[in-house]
């Protein structure tokens, strides 16, 4: 045997021994798909009495109505019903990017003192009136997203990130730009697109600590300490926030209302998807590397699993979400459901090669299971094949890419749904003049 086919050997035995000690680490998770269970999935077109769903009509007036109802009672949590009032305050404006663009800070104020609110961040350009809009959350502070020095760096409760950007849970001039790579507002802008971003952790810092800090009090009825079993985790209610984020938008005289997009990375990709969801009004919804308890489907059980989340955060869910650990065959639920919810409007979910955490080929065959629902509107079937890397895949009002690469949303990824975006503009000025 020749020393290279040695060589070779010796690096696909280094190969296999490293991925057996990342499964070795990790009880209980599988990274190899020949692991994979055999599973049935939950028929989406099927009535909760066993009939099926024929038409649009009984889609939309009813069966998805007991969709959304299974998803939010054993996964996201229902939004509880009492109501609290929301108010805008504009609080700062300027020019950026050489003028092309205008900046706000928008206070969303949640409850009625002043004590609970969020900062959003909306960045439009000035070329167009009545901009379409991306909207998502931001992980570490507005401030992150850009180096311009004039956005207000989050009082609130941050993860510290072990590096000086952040001391004891809250973030400082340090940070300032550190995320910058992940909101590339000079294309967005260049292509036409407004862009509003949140911190999360203004809505509701992302530590368990039994729903006391965040919005979630603001709902609590007298003598009640947490939500109910069936009620919110922190991602409905990230999910509810950035809903009232649109409402916002649409008030706003710079922004179509009618195409707000909607976008999230990882958790926020979680969120985003559930928060297109739930509310009807937004455009386009986007999951970026969501994994678990976002695009990838639980019975595959590849990479995160209910359990391992649910181990790790357990105030994401609702309350009743970890009766499903280890058993996920009994979940009346998956996320090709969640799909399902967004159409007719427009989904986008992309995967990373690199990020087989958040199982990119259970983030695929949920959009591909969805194919029921949105062949009822005329959408082309999507092929059970995933898509090569880096070759996007779309039909009309679905669209897929796995970039090269790790856990992470990058320009590339930008580009990908800013595309997307242009396409469904077009479809609906063509329908327009239908
Ligand atoms: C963890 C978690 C994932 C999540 C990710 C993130 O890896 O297990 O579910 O998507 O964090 O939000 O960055």
């Amino acid at each position: 045997m020749s020393i290279r086919v040695h060589a070779l050997m010796g690096l696909i035995f280094l190969m296999c021994f490293m991925n057996q000690q990342v499964t070795a680490q990790r009880p209980g998770i599988n990274q190899d798909e020949a692991k994979v269970p055999s599973f049935t999935l939950p028929e989406v077109l099927k009535f909760n009495d066993g009939s099926h769903v024929e038409t649009v009509d009984a889609w939309e007036s009813k069966r998805r109505l007991e969709v959304f109802d299974a998803m939010a009672n054993n996964i996201y949590g229902h939004v509880p019903k009492r109501e609290i009032n929301v108010d805008f305050r504009v609080t700062s404006s300027w020019e950026v990017l050489n003028g092309s663009a205008t900046r706000k800070e928008v206070r969303v104020i949640f409850g009625d003192d002043e004590e609970c609110f969020a900062t959003l961040l909306v960045t439009l350009p000035k070329s167009r009136s009545q901009v379409p809009c991306f909207l998502g959350y931001n992980f570490h502070g507005n401030h992150t997203t850009t180096d311009d020095p004039k956005v207000a760096i989050t009082k609130s409760w941050v993860r510290d990130r072990k590096s000086p950007s952040t001391s004891g849970n809250r973030a400082n001039e340090e940070g300032r730009g550190t995320s910058a790579s992940r909101w590339p507002y000079r294309d967005i802008v260049e292509a036409g697109y407004g862009v509003a971003t949140v911190y999360y952790g203004d809505v509701d810092p992302d530590i368990h600590d039994q729903f006391k800090n965040g919005i979630h009090p603001l709902f609590y009825e007298p003598g009640q300490t947490k939500p109910k079993k069936s009620e919110w985790g922190s991602i409905g209610a990230w999910a509810w926030a950035l809903s009232r984020c649109l409402d916002y938008l649409n008030e706003d005289s710079g922004v179509d209302g009618n195409h707000v997009a909607v976008i999230g990375h990882s958790r926020l990709g979680k969120t985003s998807l559930w928060a297109g969801a739930s509310d009807e009004r937004f455009w386009m919804t986007i999951s970026n590397n969501s994994g678990c308890g976002g695009a990838a489907l639980n019975r595959r059980k590849f990479g995160e699993t209910v359990a391992a989340i649910n181990r790790s955060f357990p105030h994401w869910f609702c309350d009743r979400f970890p009766e499903f650990n280890d058993r996920e065959v009994d979940l009346p639920v998956d996320q090709h459901m969640l799909m399902a919810l967004i159409a007719p409007r427009a989904v986008y979910v992309a995967s990373a090669t690199g990020d087989r955490w958040a199982d990119p080929r259970g983030e695929y065959l949920s959009l591909y299971h969805s194919n029921a629902v949105f062949e009822l509107y005329r959408d082309a079937a999507l092929q059970l094949a995933s898509p090569a890397a880096d070759e996007p895949r779309r039909t009309q009002l679905r669209g897929y890419h796995l970039r090269s690469g790790k856990h992470d949303i990058t320009a590339y990824d930008w580009e990908q749904y800013i595309q997307f975006g242009d396409l469904q503009l077009e479809k609906s000025r063509g329908d327009s003049k239908k």
